[in-house]
């Protein structure tokens, strides 16, 4: 039987800029063997993107991606990337909705639609984040806000549409704390997106990546569970070796 492909993606933040970014990969890539069934998807801040694209260059089981777009292709939008801006710098993802946009920076479920939207209609793939915070899920709410959030991803595009999409579940309580959910919650939620996609009427399999303090210690645990395809991760994908590690693990 064939193994599952796994994607390990990294969310470096706001860490690592083009000089940083490009010695990373170089090591990375020189302890890291391209395997059929992983990939390994890079989030370098935007100034980054072109200089871990050229060090990634011949590796196709790389993928870099910019961690936030606006929605419109051109326009007067201070301080706003696009998603063609993006894209020539050699983005071919791009993470949505992470739960830093939505509660620091206010990002509504229907502007994180607006992107995912965007994105689909322009060839870049997107990764989109969902989850709940503390309050929610210490409240019961956890399934209502999901769901919610996954409903606002569904009424923007259609069932195909899916085939190209990533998700991606991180609990806020999870993020950058060392908490990370247990792969029975992981699971459960995982479960829970599925369901609502299929009941949308989205019948191929979208990956769904678990995120939220995950490391070497956790992380075999997470993925021994067949509904997490993969983990998205922050603070353990900013050292190479260390990085190289975890995305070893389970090889
Ligand atoms: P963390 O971040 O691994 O540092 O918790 C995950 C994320 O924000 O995507």
């Amino acid at each position: 039987m064939s193994k599952r492909s796994l994607i390990y993606a990294a969310n470096w933040k706001m860490n690592h800029g083009p000089t940083a970014a490009r010695d990373f990969l170089a090591r990375f890539l020189q302890v890291t063997s391209p395997a059929a069934d992983r990939q390994l998807w890079f989030f370098p801040p935007a100034v980054s993107i072109a200089a871990a694209r050229d060090a990634a260059a011949g590796r196709d089981d790389v993928v870099v991606g910019a961690q936030n777009v606006h929605w419109e292709p051109k326009g007067a939008f201070t301080g706003e990337l696009s998603i063609p801006l993006v894209m020539e710098a050699g983005a071919r993802a791009v993470l949505i909705g992470h739960s830093e946009r939505r509660h620091l920076f206010g990002e509504t479920d229907e502007q994180v639609g607006r992107k995912l939207a965007a994105a689909i209609k322009s060839g870049l793939t997107p990764m989109v984040c969902v989850g709940e915070t503390l309050a929610e899920r210490e409240g019961g709410r956890t399934e209502q806000v999901v769901t919610r959030q996954v409903a606002a991803l569904l009424d923007r595009i259609g069932p195909a549409d899916w085939e190209r999409v990533v998700l991606a579940y991180e609990p806020v309580w999870a993020i950058g704390t060392g908490k990370n959910a247990t792969p029975d919650d992981a699971a459960q939620v995982h479960g829970l997106i599925r369901f609502e996609l299929g009941r949308r009427g989205v019948t191929g399999r979208v990956p769904i990546l678990y995120g939220g303090s995950v490391n070497q210690g956790n992380v075999l645990a997470l993925l021994a569970r067949e509904e997490v395809d993969g983990v998205l991760v922050g603070g353990a994908s900013l050292e190479p070796d260390g990085w190289a590690e975890l995305v070893g693990l389970g090889a």
